[in-house]
């Protein structure tokens, strides 16, 4: 394998992902693509302030340039510049508005008043109008059903009513996160509608490749999108600080439209269109030995060349459980076909694939995977309400595929939607069941019998590089610490640790002294699912989002783009990157919605599956988080999702199980909530019984950052680390130093009480080496050295002077810098009389809505980082560092986001 990274062919592979990621919903005479010499008008402030990705950890990204919307337009179209010059001018009076804080950033900004006359003038001025929505989107809040937010705003409403009178042929663009209202488009009728989501900072120039035709649109919806939000089976059950029931069960997005409200869908999951008309036609649909084997034939019907996605989607019998009525299967992508060409899609499945997960004994087969009886019909098409039947196949008789037990079990009653009669009209009239509940003591079950672990002292030392190397066992290895030192293992350092990478998420590993002088690598931990995160203001490249590339349905390119991404991180000697979210979208306002992929498990699996392929190669991995049910981020640490057995395996696990069986996922994030009372990184079910035992997974399991633990019945507590190691949760994400125990976790106490035992650390610590031995860490780093970086695009953010000192006295004062905002850089010049280090002293301080805000400030001396602070909710810090002998001295403070003050700066001789 070349050990290359060409910023180069990863600027354009991210720019083709941002393409083939838009979604086009509407194309009236076809107003879309703008023809060559044509002159667009550009409407709406985010044309000049593109969200290239949203906030929080997964938005944290320091690319080396975004490329505006208007400025991929303006680089592939004549553009009306008297508009582009009143944006300009009104944008200096109204500035972005940031926000108070970490992750605190305004969903939307305000729009500028668009009037008749100033539309009007456009038109006159231009051939076609495209309006840019735009929306933010990220952790710790959710978007809400209100104006400005999951609605247009009124100034949104009024741009879009005066351009779409004054102009024929308006494309509006959405540069937003995930899905919001779209009942607008009855309402103003603008000729062409496109998703664009936030693609990353060649998002511009992707956008521009659509709307002008180079690149002919294939994007596909990830998600329904229905009439109103209350359509959303989930509205009357999300957004509750203590609990949310899932009352809707299996039926997630299109799960629930197909079978039970058809008519309440304004754009069906799967859908989008092309500048070019595709057919499919079947051509075989058979069973052998178990195998579901299916194949279309795809012609390009049109006159441009174009990519066609085909959805293959399984309807099967009600039977006793009840079951959607249609269920996304299996999907497959056409290379770009020229008029008249035509390609044939194979596809294959297992049958398994089309069972359901019985968790009441209704069909006799009680706790398993189940195939009953009766017929399944297999549709294709092009969206899953146009996929049309290509063929059958007859279950004769009920069976199990896989017999399990009960496991993540619900302990609060509550009846969950199931299909009822059917109505003529083929729909299903909703009835409702009560859930299972739990029926077995987990106190039992967590009762195991482990392998035997001792502390045994050899004669020799043994090193990390003879585990490596093979002339010792791990086992062997790890016998030599005590209970107290392998605990340390079980703790990871950040953020900002500085026994890894500047500025990134977390070290784990090789965390202590002790633990380095057998040679025991830290490895490094790196937000976000989009682009490495370095707080420390270090460059790396922003990647469209979850819900973007999840629409192109291309997981060959996403394979491909991710190996780039795989080799940035080994540039930067990051092991894992944290992420890609798995977690599904059951409702459009969560929060998250931008990094996670779809309201489809199967989906969602491929995308986590080619992500992990493509980073595999290079022994780099993604975290796949938040395992399971991080669905709302309002309270995200306490909700307590109410879910049955059977809607946690067919749809909030599935994607997670994909990444395990078919991805060979290697480290996994659990959630902050509880999952049915037990907070998911103490829940000895979902981790053990269920991830390790049923689905193999031999890797690591690490808590999100700051996260609580019980055990079954008690309050959750961020101590109770012998819960979280009962359960196999292997680390706990982070504290400031594992050696000294400084978060006071109860893991020694639980040993000394001998309610923990040596042998469930030794688990612990032996999944986390296991895949530390994966990393380049393990293999010092050679990889970096071996890379060949071509390309790499300038960077360094806008630079504020700071004054200029002399230190003539013992101790002189800086000026504070006025306003900080994400991304500021304040360089202060010191000369002093003679050479000898100096004293830079801090005090610092966040004021944040949130406790898990992370606000960080590095400081360089003469451009080389001395170090990377990060502080957590409302609090604050300060000291003194020593610094340089030269006579000459530069001292450089960025701040890597919105929220912190400084309330001191000074330097000081000796
Ligand atoms: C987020 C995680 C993230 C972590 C580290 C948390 O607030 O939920 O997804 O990886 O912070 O930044």
């Amino acid at each position: 394998m070349k050990m290359e990274l060409d910023y180069k062919k990863y600027a354009e592979l991210a720019r083709r992902m941002g393409a083939e990621g838009c979604v086009l919903l509407e194309n009236r005479d076809q107003a879309l693509p703008v023809r060559a010499g044509e002159c667009v008008s550009v409407f709406g402030r985010i044309q000049c302030e593109t969200y290239y990705c949203g906030t929080g950890s997964g938005g944290l990204v320091n690319p080396p340039y975004v490329v505006t919307i208007l400025e991929g337009i303006e680089a592939q179209c004549r553009i009306n510049e008297e508009l582009k010059q009143i944006y300009k001018d009104w944008l200096t009076a109204h500035p972005f508005d940031v926000g108070k804080g970490w992750a605190q950033e305004p969903w939307s900004q305000e729009e500028m008043p668009v009037s008749r006359e100033l539309a009007q003038k456009a038109a006159s001025q231009s051939d076609i109008a495209v309006v840019v929505i735009g929306r933010t989107a990220g952790e710790d809040q959710d978007n809400k059903a209100e104006q400005g937010a999951f609605y247009l705003s009124e100034k949104e409403e009024m741009m879009l009513q005066n351009v779409c009178e004054a102009f024929k042929r308006v494309a509006v663009v959405l540069n937003v996160g995930s899905i919001i209202d779209m009942s607008w488009v009855e309402r103003y009728q603008p000729a062409a509608v496109l998703y664009s989501w936030q693609g990353g900072c060649e998002g511009g120039n992707a956008l521009a490749d659509v709307l002008t035709g180079k690149v002919n649109p294939s994007g596909k919806l990830p998600d329904t999108i229905a009439r109103t939000r209350e359509d959303y089976p989930s509205a009357g059950n999300f957004g509750d600080p203590g609990e949310n029931c899932y009352a809707e069960d299996i039926y997630v997005g299109y799960r629930y439209f197909e079978t039970f409200a058809p008519d309440k869908v304004l754009y069906p999951f799967g859908y989008g269109l092309s500048y070019t008309s595709f057919s499919c036609r079947p051509v075989s649909c058979e069973v052998e030995e178990n195998q579901l084997k299916l194949s279309v034939n795809v012609e390009n019907t049109g006159d441009t060349a174009g990519k066609q996605t085909v959805q293959f989607y399984c309807c099967p019998p009600q039977g006793k459980l009840g079951k959607a009525a249609r269920n996304l299967i299996g999907f497959a992508k056409t290379q770009e076909l020229a008029p008249g060409e035509s390609e044939v899609l194979n596809f294959e499945v297992d049958l398994s694939a089309l069972s359901s997960y019985d968790d009441s004994g209704k069909t006799g087969f009680t706790y398993s995977w189940v195939l009953e009886e009766g017929e399944y019909g297999f549709y294709a098409g092009f969206d899953v309400r146009s996929a049309e039947k290509i063929g059958s196949w007859i279950q004769h008789q009920t069976i199990a595929v896989e017999k399990l037990q009960q496991a993540l079990a619900p302990v609060k009653a509550f009846d969950r939607l199931t299909p009822g009669k059917m109505l003529p009209d083929g729909r299903y009239q909703a009835a409702y069941e009560p859930v299972p509940l739990r029926s077995y003591s987990l106190d039992e079950r967590m009762k195991e019998n482990l392998q035997k672990c001792v502390y045994k002292k050899h004669d020799e030392k043994y090193l990390w590089q003879d585990v490596c190397e093979g002339r010792v066992s791990l086992d062997t290895f790890l016998e030599q610490f005590t209970d107290e030192e392998l605990a340390c293992m079980t703790r990871g350092e950040g953020m900002c640790s500085p026994r890894v990478t500047p500025g990134t998420a977390s070290a784990f590993g090789g965390i202590t002294d002790h633990f380095q002088s057998y040679g025991i690598p830290a490895c490094c931990c790196a937000d976000g699912p989009s682009g490495i995160r370095m707080d420390c203001g270090a460059m790396a490249f922003s990647l469209p989002n979850g819900t973007a590339i999840a629409s192109s349905f291309n997981t060959a390119l996403v394979e491909e783009l991710y190996s780039y991404l795989a080799r940035e991180l080994v540039k930067n000697r990051v092991d894992t990157l944290l992420g890609p979210g798995l977690n599904i979208h059951r409702d459009p306002l969560c929060g998250r919605n931008f990094e996670y992929f779809s309201e489809d498990p199967l989906l969602t699996g491929c995308m986590a599956v080619a992500q992990l392929s493509g980073m595999h190669p290079w022994n780099v991995t993604g975290t796949i988080k938040h395992f399971a049910c991080n669905n709302q981020e309002y309270r995200r640490h306490t909700t307590n999702a109410v879910v049955s057995e059977r809607a946690l395996r067919e749809i909030y696990m599935k994607a997670f199980e994909i990444a395990v069986r078919k991805g060979n996922a290697r480290s996994i994030m659990t959630s902050y909530n509880p999952i049915n009372g037990i907070w998911s990184a103490s829940n000895y079910d979902l981790l053990t019984t269920i991830l390790r035992k049923e689905w193999g997974y031999t890797g690591l399991v690490m808590t999100d950052w700051w996260a609580d633990m019980n055990n079954d019945n008690d309050a959750p507590s961020k101590q109770n680390t012998a819960a979280m190691i009962r359960a196999q949760n292997d680390i706990y994400m982070v504290v400031s130093d594992a050696a000294s125990n400084s978060a006071g976790d109860n893991t020694m106490a639980a040993v000394e009480a001998g309610t923990l035992s040596r042998n469930e650390i030794v688990r612990c610590v032996r999944n986390i080496c296991n895949v530390m031995l994966k990393t380049n860490a393990s293999a010092g780093h050679r990889a970096t050295e071996n890379l060949s970086v071509l390309n790499q695009p300038e960077f360094r953010s806008a630079i504020q002077i700071g004054q200029t000192y002399e230190l003539n006295e013992e101790r002189i004062n800086l000026d504070l810098p006025s306003t900080i905002n994400r991304g500021t850089r304040i360089v202060y010049t010191i000369h002093k009389k003679e050479a000898g280090s100096i004293g830079f002293g801090y005090r610092i301080h966040t004021v944040q809505e949130s406790e898990v805000a992370q606000v960080p400030v590095s400081v360089f001396a003469n451009h080389e980082l001395v170090k990377t602070v990060s502080l957590k909710g409302n609090s604050s810090f300060g000291e003194v560092i020593t610094l340089g002998a030269e006579e000459n001295l530069t001292i450089e403070l960025f701040f890597g986001d919105n929220g912190m003050f400084v309330d001191e700066l000074y330097v000081a001789r000796g």
